[in-house]
């Protein structure tokens, strides 16, 4: 099904952009949490979707979507962290979702025989890889990024925002051939699969260098142990979309959360090499 709301990273100023991460909220309140951090002024809302095998955790699937879709017209940025994203983006695109981030390892290949229609479900049989066999080490095949691309065509033939993510031992070269087309590239800042983890600081040489590779329009999202110290930190490098969780529904006063994660991110933006007046 076709977005009715279109493509939120287009739509979208220029200043930095706060997605709480509902992985973190009280599913049973989600509509209370999502209620306060809207109000405080939160831009995007993220939504994590694990399958047990690309990353080793289970999260929620299109039905939840769903349901957030009919409580809210926020923007639905949904971060696909499964196996076979080819399977999946139409029925999150069916669910609501205004923008799908899917990761480059897993766009390793699929049967194109098939077409997208029949691809929302899964065929019967012997799953390719898990996440124990993509181990963050291991080089992206180059028929990744042709996989990619098609991915990418799909969303935006769907009316969604396309976004892309590395895995932390992902180099950003990894993107080199699809990177142009995308709206979005997400650098992980901890290895997926679970909120509440420690930033990963080794993660702010690649963002320099994914920002490095983008055009001003495109966006760089954050997401993994952000908070305000680390948030502002990425910001300095060129991200320009936080999603934090923890920090944000982990924390007493929501709406407090999301405003000092978004002074931070302003302020790292003054002190970032793409803000700084030409000398
Ligand atoms: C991790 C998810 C994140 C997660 C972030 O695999 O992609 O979106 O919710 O949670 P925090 O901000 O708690 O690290
Ligand atoms: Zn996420």
């Amino acid at each position: 099904m076709k977005s009715k709301r279109g493509n939120p990273w287009e739509r979208a100023g220029k200043g930095p952009l706060i997605a709480p991460s509902l992985l973190a909220c009280d599913f049973a309140r989600a509509g209370e949490h999502i209620d306060a951090a809207l109000a405080a002024g939160a831009d995007v809302l993220h939504v994590d979707i694990m399958d047990g095998h690309f990353v080793p955790n289970l999260s929620v699937g299109p039905p939840v979507v769903e349901s957030f879709r009919n409580y809210t017209d926020a923007p639905l940025d949904v971060h696909i962290m499964v196996t076979d994203p080819a399977y999946y983006i139409e029925r999150f695109a069916d669910a609501g979702a205004d923008s799908v981030t899917f990761h480059i390892e897993a766009c390793a290949g699929w049967d194109e025989t098939v077409g997208w229609d029949e691809r929302r479900v899964r065929p019967d049989g012997p799953v390719r890889e898990s996440h124990l066999s993509i181990s963050p080490a291991r080089r992206v095949p180059p028929s990744a990024a042709k996989h990619a691309q098609k991915l990418v065509a799909r969303l935006h033939e769907l009316g969604l925002g396309a976004g892309v993510s590395l895995r932390p031992g992902t180099p950003a070269e990894a993107l080199r051939d699809v990177i142009e087309q995308v709206d979005l590239v997400l650098v992980m800042t901890v290895e997926p699969g679970y909120g509440g983890q420690r930033f990963m600081p080794d993660m702010l040489e690649k963002i320099a260098t994914v920002r490095g590779m983008l055009r001003e329009n495109q966006r760089l999202q954050v997401d993994g142990g952000i908070n305000p110290r680390t948030g502002r930190r990425c910001a300095q490098r060129g991200a320009d979309v936080f999603v934090a969780g923890e920090n944000i529904f982990g924390s007493r006063n929501i709406a407090a959360a999301v405003r000092d994660l978004r002074t931070a991110a302003e302020d790292g933006a003054k002190r970032s090499r793409r803000h700084r007046p030409a000398e």
